[in-house]
């Protein structure tokens, strides 16, 4: 039985171009980059050039660019690093229901540690209004953190919207922006984003790397500390082939982009048309305004888990809420953001598509989907047919 990988939100297996690039920067390319003689010129210049390439990409500047370990860890430096530095000028941080942990769990941290935050909501399409955002600021606003698509139901946030509001006051704006690099245009000098979190593992690159663009003057408290690597705001000797990897899969990805992403969207598109002929089935999150490779749906009353293991059966990976929070019985605090029922939002299913997807997929998940969700239905008590 084939296979057919539909979780790219969760991760993407990395190119073989991206493996490539990496293999000699293990071999050879081992020095530390921070000595003096030939192996560690040899391990800087890698890293510089990783930097430069990323940095181009995304509009920035080489020193804008700080490596991390994980999405997670750029997410955590850009909110705790901003908001504890600028302590002494207020304490008020804004951010929005449906964001990733990263975000959530560290705004949390803060709150447990004297910071005032306010949750905007969403409404049922997901989405954030920059005017919610506007109503929320106060005199003490220091900093705003809203993503740009979200990683469950896939609806893009207005950043760039947002981020006027906050230059305007000069107010920090921070997104995360791990589903968007590599699948859409990113250039934040043009976006007026101030930060913003990446993770390579997302874009066909290896997993434990990430980046953070921190625009020139902002300043930041470190996690980490100890050596002076990434220009003090991150300690710890270099992860070079990883960075090699991450900005080569992002070269990759771009130049990509413009020739996938039509054909992600059009696959993307028909799979909502072909599910939502299923009964008692929602399409989750924005109809246009969304991730190119997001599909979710609800199935009222089934379980995601069960239809999961299902689908598992029939070769088809795919999942229900985050890959956090799958393998929880917690519904998406994303879905229920959104107003669903934790009845409802049990019953969902996130397929994501990549560069590996075909037509052939779609048929064939198109062909399997609607029998699994009857016979699920079949069973369960809360359904009457
Ligand atoms: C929107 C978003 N932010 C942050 C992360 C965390 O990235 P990482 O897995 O590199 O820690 C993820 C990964 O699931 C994500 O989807």
């Amino acid at each position: 039985m084939e296979r057919i990988y539909l979780d790219h939100a969760a991760t993407t297996p990395v190119r073989p171009e991206v493996l490539e690039a990496m293999l000699p920067v293990y071999r050879e390319t081992f020095g530390n980059a921070s000595s003096v003689y030939s192996w560690g010129r040899e391990a800087r210049k890698a890293m510089d050039d990783a930097r430069a390439a990323t940095a181009d990409i995304l509009g920035a500047d080489f020193n804008e660019i700080i490596f991390t370990g994980s999405g997670s860890e750029a997410d955590n430096l850009a909110v705790k690093g901003a908001a504890w530095k600028q302590r002494h000028k207020g304490k008020h941080i804004i951010t929005s229901t449906i964001e990733h942990h990263a975000v959530l769990d560290a705004v949390k941290w803060l709150e447990s540690n004297g910071f005032d935050v306010t949750y905007v909501p969403v409404d049922e399409d997901g989405l954030v209004s920059a005017a919610d955002v506007e109503t929320a600021l106060r005199e003490d606003t220091i900093l705003i953190t809203i993503m740009h698509g979200n990683n469950e139901m896939g609806t893009l946030q207005p950043v760039e919207e947002i981020a006027a509001l906050a230059r305007e006051r000069g107010i920090l704006f921070h997104t995360d922006a791990v589903q968007t690099v590599g699948a859409l245009p990113i250039d934040v000098k043009q976006m007026g984003i101030d930060m913003l979190t990446l993770s390579a593992h997302k874009f066909y690159g290896p997993k434990g790397v990430g980046a953070l663009y921190v625009r020139k003057g902002v300043r930041l408290d470190p996690l980490i500390h100890g050596g002076a690597q990434e220009r003090n705001r991150r300690a710890g000797t270099e992860d070079i082939p990883s960075i090699v990897g991450l900005a080569k899969a992002l070269e990759l990805a771009e130049r990509e982009r413009q020739s996938l992403m039509p054909r992600l969207i059009t696959m993307r598109d028909r799979l909502i048309a072909g599910l939502e002929q299923i009964p008692e089935t929602k399409v989750n999150g924005h109809r246009e305004k969304r991730l190119p490779n997001n599909v979710n749906v609800c199935f009222r009353y089934i379980e995601g888990e069960s239809l999961l293991l299902n689908l598992d059966m029939m070769g088809i990976a795919a999942s229900s809420g985050s890959a956090c929070t799958s393998g929880s019985l917690d519904p998406s605090h994303v879905l229920l953001a959104m107003g669903l029922s934790h009845e409802i939002a049990h019953g969902s299913l996130r397929l994501t598509l990549g560069r590996s997807t075909t037509d052939a997929h779609v048929d064939y998940v198109l062909q399997h989907v609607p029998p699994i969700v009857t016979r699920l239905r079949e069973m369960s008590p809360l359904y009457q047919a």
